[in-house]
């Protein structure tokens, strides 16, 4: 892995004319060139999986020659975001537990004598916005040429408020970089309580990767956990706990812009091969290839994909809301731009019924496979994205997809070797989307 330079990360405040009450703070550097450091090398940063900052998997290539570029749509998570309530709740007993005891006598835990928990949760750092503003400078950049004032990007969200935030820094970060040529705004905000295609919300029957993730925890943990109890005497501190400690590293990280004490820990530890396993894990279980009701909740994201592809009206019985998507207002055919922003479980499902990042072997919950492609860092970090380009190719209607920047083989679809598949063998290849989960979307109420 190259040698990062480590750069200050400097954030640059824009007084916003159109946006007087706000704030948007810029981050200095373009994306594309080169990522803050935070204090932390990448290669560690990588290993927080979907707590990793995103990062470009390969450098942008535009599509070949012969295809020219006619439509985008564009899926994205949420920027960094503090701790979840739950696992806040769960970090601080953690930490509680260590502060509790009378002395420490391991040097890589005495600085929790005079360290004080801060961090806010669910929803976005200042640094997840900032991300979500540049993703929105780097979209104008490479496909403004798309857009005229009478067509601009059309924007969803889900509506948990770290979501709907990153879409609207992402539309300023838009706005912006076309010195406000362009004011895209967020037209349509999905409840989270109703029929929601960017929320892994509705299958109730739908089971967890708590399985999977406690057996991998009960591989790794009990000797990360057995030194950190004998520099704490008396903590009593439990795998989860350690866990717990582990994920601060990240969370801390990114809630401060700088290298957290708590980072020490995980690499003295051998935290990063483990944390980024235990990732995997989860979303690999969670929604992905490993939990039979994963797939099917990105079936109704994939339909409404094919519709745009196709410019025909969206069918689909599972998780759209069909009131939204049979009307133009709200569910548009005729633009170039479309960006939705959504959540990583949410993402690992479309990315799943859509056969991306397909694995060979189910992955085990004892024992890392070093060749899995499954690998969460390069599917979903926050920011992460996935973007569907329509492209017209000597003139067949073509598709590629690309995750975080790299072309996916895309093999479902037959792809060539500039990894593009015609229209129709894409619209193929989504049998399961087209067929509203084979089955699967009626198990979910089962
Ligand atoms: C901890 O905080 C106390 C009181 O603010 C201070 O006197 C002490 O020097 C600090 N210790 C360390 C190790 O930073
Ligand atoms: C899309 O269609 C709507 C209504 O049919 C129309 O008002 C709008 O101008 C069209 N937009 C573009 C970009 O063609
Ligand atoms: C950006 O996100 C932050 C939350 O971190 C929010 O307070 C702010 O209003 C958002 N800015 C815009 C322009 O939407
Ligand atoms: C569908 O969307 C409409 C308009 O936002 C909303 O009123 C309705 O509650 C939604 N229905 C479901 C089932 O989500
Ligand atoms: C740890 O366990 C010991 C023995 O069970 C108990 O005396 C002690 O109070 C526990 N400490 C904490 C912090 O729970
Ligand atoms: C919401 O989803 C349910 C389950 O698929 C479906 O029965 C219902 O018709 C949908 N409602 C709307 C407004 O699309
Ligand atoms: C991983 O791939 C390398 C190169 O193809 C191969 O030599 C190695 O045996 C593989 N390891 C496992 C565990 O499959």
């Amino acid at each position: 892995m190259a040698l990062l330079s480590l750069i200050t990360l400097t954030y640059i405040c824009y007084a916003y004319s159109s946006l007087s009450s706000s704030t948007v703070y810029r981050n200095s550097l373009d994306v594309d060139q080169e990522v803050p450091s935070l204090g932390v090398p990448r290669s560690v940063q990588q290993s927080w999986v979907m707590y990793s900052p995103y990062y470009p998997s390969e450098p942008y290539v535009p599509p070949p020659e012969g295809c020219s570029l006619d439509q985008v749509r564009r899926l994205q998570r949420h920027g960094a975001r503090y701790p979840t309530s739950g696992a806040a709740t769960r970090i601080v007993a953690a930490i509680g537990k260590l502060q509790s005891v009378e002395s420490f006598t391991d040097p890589l835990l005495a600085f929790l004598k005079n360290y004080s928990y801060d961090l806010g949760y669910d929803d976005l750092v200042p640094y997840g916005a900032a991300q979500s503003f540049q993703a929105g400078e780097q979209a104008f950049e490479r496909y403004a040429w798309l857009l005229s004032e009478a067509n601009q990007p059309f924007v969803r969200a889900s509506s948990a408020p770290r979501v709907v935030d990153s879409a609207t820094n992402w539309t300023a970060g838009f706005a912006a970089a076309s010195s406000h040529h362009y004011k895209p705004i967020l037209s349509v905000i999905l409840s989270e309580a109703g029929n929601d295609t960017l929320d892994d919300n509705m299958c109730a029957a739908a089971g967890s990767s708590d399985a999977e993730d406690n057996l991998w925890l009960s591989t790794f943990a009990p000797p990360m956990t057995a030194r950190l109890n004998a520099g704490a005497p008396g903590a009593n501190l439990t795998d989860t706990d350690t866990y717990n400690i582990l994920s601060m590293c990240a969370f801390d990280t990114i809630s401060h812009e700088t290298r957290s004490p708590f980072c020490a820990i995980y690499e003295e530890l051998a935290g990063p091969a483990a944390f980024s396993y235990y990732g995997d894990l989860d979303k690999y279980y969670g929604t992905g290839y490993g939990q039979p009701l994963g797939p099917v909740q990105g079936v109704g994201y994939i339909n409404e994909l094919i519709a745009r592809l196709a410019g025909k009206p969206v069918q689909d019985h599972t998780q759209t809301n069909a009131t939204l998507d049979g009307n133009p207002e709200t569910f548009p055919l005729n633009r170039t731009l479309y960006a939705d922003f959504s959540h990583d479980n949410q993402m690992v499902a479309i990315f799943a019924a859509m056969g991306l990042f397909k694995q060979s072997a189910p992955l085990d919950p004892t024992k890392p496979d070093p060749n899995r492609t499954w690998r969460v860092q390069k599917m979903v970090p926050f920011s992460g994205r996935m973007v569907t380009e329509r492209l017209s190719c000597r003139g067949t209607q073509s598709v590629r997809i690309l995750v975080n920047d790299a072309v996916m083989p895309s093999e479902f679809c037959g792809a060539n070797a500039d990894r593009v598949c015609t229209l129709d063998a894409f619209v193929q290849s989504q049998s399961y989307a087209r067929n509203d989960g084979e089955g699967d979307w009626a198990k979910c109420f089962a």
